[in-house]
C-alpha cells in the first residue's frame, strides 16, 4: 500500500493542501493518506512545532506532500521545514520553472551551505558558518549532472566563488563532476545569474547552487512564470521524498481563499512523477492548463476564482479526462 503524509502546515497550506489531496485522491484512491500536524500553529498551541514523532511518522510514509510553515523570526525557534529536510536527508531540492522558449531546473543543495545550523549569537556579534562539504557537493551536483543527461541538456554552476573560498571549493568539485560525465558545463556568479535567468531564461537548463543562493535564485525565478504561486519543489533524499510549493506559508493573504493552488499541484504531479506515475503527472499538468486556457484565474494571475474555485475546475477536468 502506498501511504502519503500531508502536512498541511500554517497559513495558507491550509488552503492548497486540501485541493492537491483532493487531486491526488481521484487520481489515487488506493493511496493512504494521513495527516501530520507540525508547524506555528503546533507551536503557539502546544509550545512544539514537530515533535520526534511526527519525524518518524514521515519517515514512514511513501513521499510526503508538505503545504508551508510559518518560521517566525525568533533567536530560539527552528524552522520545522528544515528540520525536516536535515532529519530525512533531503539533499536535493529540484525547482522547475518552465515557460514559453524556456525550460530550467535548479537543482538546490539542500542540508548544508548557510543552513549549517552552527550559528551563534553573542552580546555583539552574531555568526552563521558556511560549510560546503566535499561530499554533499558530489551529490547535490551528481543530481544536477544526472538531470542535464536525462534532458539532453548542459549544467550552470551558479555560485560566488570570487569572494567565498567555500564556492572555490563548491565550483571545483561540480566543474571536476561535470567533465569527469562529460556533461557540458558552465559557471556564472549567482547575483550575474540572478538577473541573466530573467533577460535570457532560454540560455538555462540545469542550474546546480548551494542553499540559500538556490532559495533566492527560485524566487527570482518564479517572476519568469507569474510569481510563487506557480512554482513547485521537490526535496529528494536516497530514501526519503517530500513535495511542497517553494512559497511560503503567504499570512498576508492567509484565510482569504485566494492563494494560488497551482505550485501545490503541481508539486503533487511531481510527488507523482517520483512514484512512477508520470500519466498521473501530466494529468494535473494538463488540467491546469486547460482551466487556465478557459480563463479562470486566480487573484495573482489577473483573475478572480478563488482557491477552492480553481481547485474544482481543475478537479472536475481531471475527472473528465477519461
Ligand atoms: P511567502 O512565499 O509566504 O509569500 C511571499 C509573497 O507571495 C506574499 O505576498 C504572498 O501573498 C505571495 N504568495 C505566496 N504564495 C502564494 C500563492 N500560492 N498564491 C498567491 N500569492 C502567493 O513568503 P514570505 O511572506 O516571505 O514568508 C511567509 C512565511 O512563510 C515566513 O514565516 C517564512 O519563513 C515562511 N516560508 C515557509 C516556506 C516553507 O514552508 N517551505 C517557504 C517560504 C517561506
Ligand atoms: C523555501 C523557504 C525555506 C528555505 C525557509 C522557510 C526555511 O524559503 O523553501 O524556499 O529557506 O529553504
Ligand atoms: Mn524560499
Amino acid at each position: 500500500m502506498t501511504r502519503i503524509a500531508v502536512v498541511e502546515g500554517d497559513g495558507i497550506g491550509h488552503e492548497v493542501i486540501p485541493v492537491a489531496q483532493k487531486a491526488l485522491e481521484v487520481l489515487h484512491p488506493e493511496y493512504e493518506y494521513f495527516p501530520v500536524e507540525v508547524g506555528y500553529g503546533r507551536w503557539e498551541q502546544t509550545g512544539c512545532p514537530c515533535a520526534d514523532r511526527d519525524i518518524a511518522a514521515l519517515r514512514t510514509a511513501d513521499a510526503v506532500l508538505f503545504g508551508a510553515v510559518t518560521t517566525p523570526p525568533m533567536k530560539d525557534y527552528q524552522s520545522v521545514v528544515l528540520r525536516i529536510r536535515k532529519a530525512l536527508d533531503l539533499y536535493a531540492n529540484l525547482r522547475p520553472v518552465k515557460g514559453d522558449g524556456f525550460d530550467m531546473m535548479i537543482a538546490r543543495e539542500n542540508t548544508e551551505g548557510l543552513y549549517s545550523g552552527i550559528e551563534e549569537i553573542g552580546p555583539d556579534r552574531a555568526t552563521t558558518l558556511r560549510v560546503v562539504t566535499r561530499a554533499g557537493t558530489k551529490r547535490i551536483v551528481r543530481e544536477g549532472i544526472r538531470l542535464a543527461q536525462q534532458r539532453g541538456e548542459n549544467l550552470t554552476i551558479g555560485h560566488k566563488a570570487n569572494v567565498l573560498k567555500s564556492d572555490v571549493f563548491f565550483r571545483d568539485i561540480c566543474v571536476a563532476e561535470a567533465k569527469m560525465a562529460g556533461v557540458s558545463c558552465t559557471e556564472k556568479l549567482i547575483d550575474a545569474l540572478c538577473l541573466d535567468i530573467l533577460q535570457h531564461p532560454e540560455k538555462y537548463d540545469v542550474i546546480v547552487t548551494t542553499n540559500i543562493f538556490g532559495d533566492i535564485l527560485s524566487d527570482v525565478a518564479s517572476y519568469l512564470i507569474g510569481g510563487l504561486g506557480l512554482v513547485p519543489s521537490a526535496n529528494i533524499g536516497d530514501r526519503y521524498a517530500l513535495f511542497e510549493p517553494v512559497h511560503g506559508s503567504a499570512p498576508d493573504i492567509a484565510g482569504k481563499n485566494i492563494a494560488n493552488p497551482i505550485a501545490t499541484l503541481r508539486s503533487a504531479a511531481m510527488l507523482l512523477e517520483h512514484l512512477g506515475d508520470t500519466g498521473g503527472a501530466v494529468r494535473i499538468e494538463s488540467a491546469i492548463q486547460q482551466v487556465l486556457a478557459s480563463g479562470t484565474r486566480t487573484r495573482d494571475l489577473g483573475g478572480s476564482a478563488g482557491t477552492r474555485e480553481f481547485g474544482d475546475a481543475v478537479l472536475r477536468v481531471i475527472g473528465n479526462q477519461g
